[in-house]
């Protein structure tokens, strides 16, 4: 089975219009005539999703500007009202938003979101036709205590509760090891590799093979030029969440190059 590899850039609370546009110029100047192999997604802060479908998406964006896709870095459950400060799927498909994150670790531990918030989240991103990047990983805390099996295990049949198998084939999982997140301490390949091949077993037990053949999994937690042909190269990951290296296009773009 063959996956196409997905390298997203997950901008964080980082980069609002101006600097957007300036990354995208960059970015779409450096890949000129190149043909992307691997799927490309940015996902900036919602201010920043105007602009760049403007950049992306005009008649005059040329052939590279189409073929990244657009991310929004996190979606309400609920379809509209009184909800102070949250931004809904539909208001995401104005702006070409195709991907969603969910499940971040960020989000987890800062914002409090629960196993049950992100199921909902996923399923009513879903109902939109959003494919969520569901994020799951353990602290160093869990890995070093023995229950970083029991963890992934709760955050994906929790995180994936009633979804049917046809939403799961929209879904791409990211798996994240809290630890390396924006620590430059990175999952080396072997542990990223069983970890990736523990949730795609975890996949086949609840959709069976079928399924966990062909569900990608990211690996994510300080991947850079130097470490994405290794990372990648492993038979269970298929691309990379980026945070950190993707702030600046020639690392992102390197990362891309280096790991398809
Ligand atoms: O979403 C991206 C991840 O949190 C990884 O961030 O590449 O800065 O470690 P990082």
């Amino acid at each position: 089975m063959s996956r196409k590899p997905i390298f997203a850039a997950n901008w964080k609370m980082n980069k609002g219009a101006s600097e957007t546009e300036d990354f995208v110029k960059s970015f779409l100047s450096k890949t000129q005539g190149m043909n992307f192999t691997s799927e490309i997604v940015i996902a900036p802060p919602f201010v920043s999703l105007p602009k760049l479908a403007d950049l992306l998406h005009t008649a005059t964006a040329g052939q590279n500007a189409h073929a990244i896709q657009i991310a929004a870095q996190n979606c309400s459950e609920y379809d509209s009202g009184a909800y102070t400060g949250e931004v809904s799927v539909m208001m995401l498909r104005e702006f070409f938003v195709h991907y969603v994150i969910l499940g971040h670790s960020e989000r987890r531990s800062i914002y409090g979101e629960t196993d049950a918030k992100i199921n909902a989240k996923i399923k009513k991103a879903r109902e939109a036709n959003l494919k969520p990047i569901f994020c799951i990983g353990e602290t160093l805390a869990e890995r070093e205590g023995g229950k970083l099996e029991s963890v992934l295990r709760t955050q994906v049949t929790q995180g994936l509760k009633d979804i049917s198998e046809k939403d799961l084939n929209e879904i791409v999982i990211a798996y994240e090891p809290v630890w390396a997140i924006g620590t430059g301490v990175t999952a080396t390949s072997e542990q990223a590799q069983e970890a990736h091949a523990f949730v795609r077993s975890l996949i086949a037990e609840i959709y069976g093979p079928d399924a966990a053949a062909k569900i990608r999994i990211q690996y994510g937690g300080s991947v850079k030029p130097g470490n994405a042909a290794e990372l990648m190269a492993q038979p269970d990951i298929d691309g990379a969440l980026i945070g950190g290296a993707a702030l600046e296009p020639q690392s992102f773009l390197d990362i891309i190059r280096n790991g398809s």
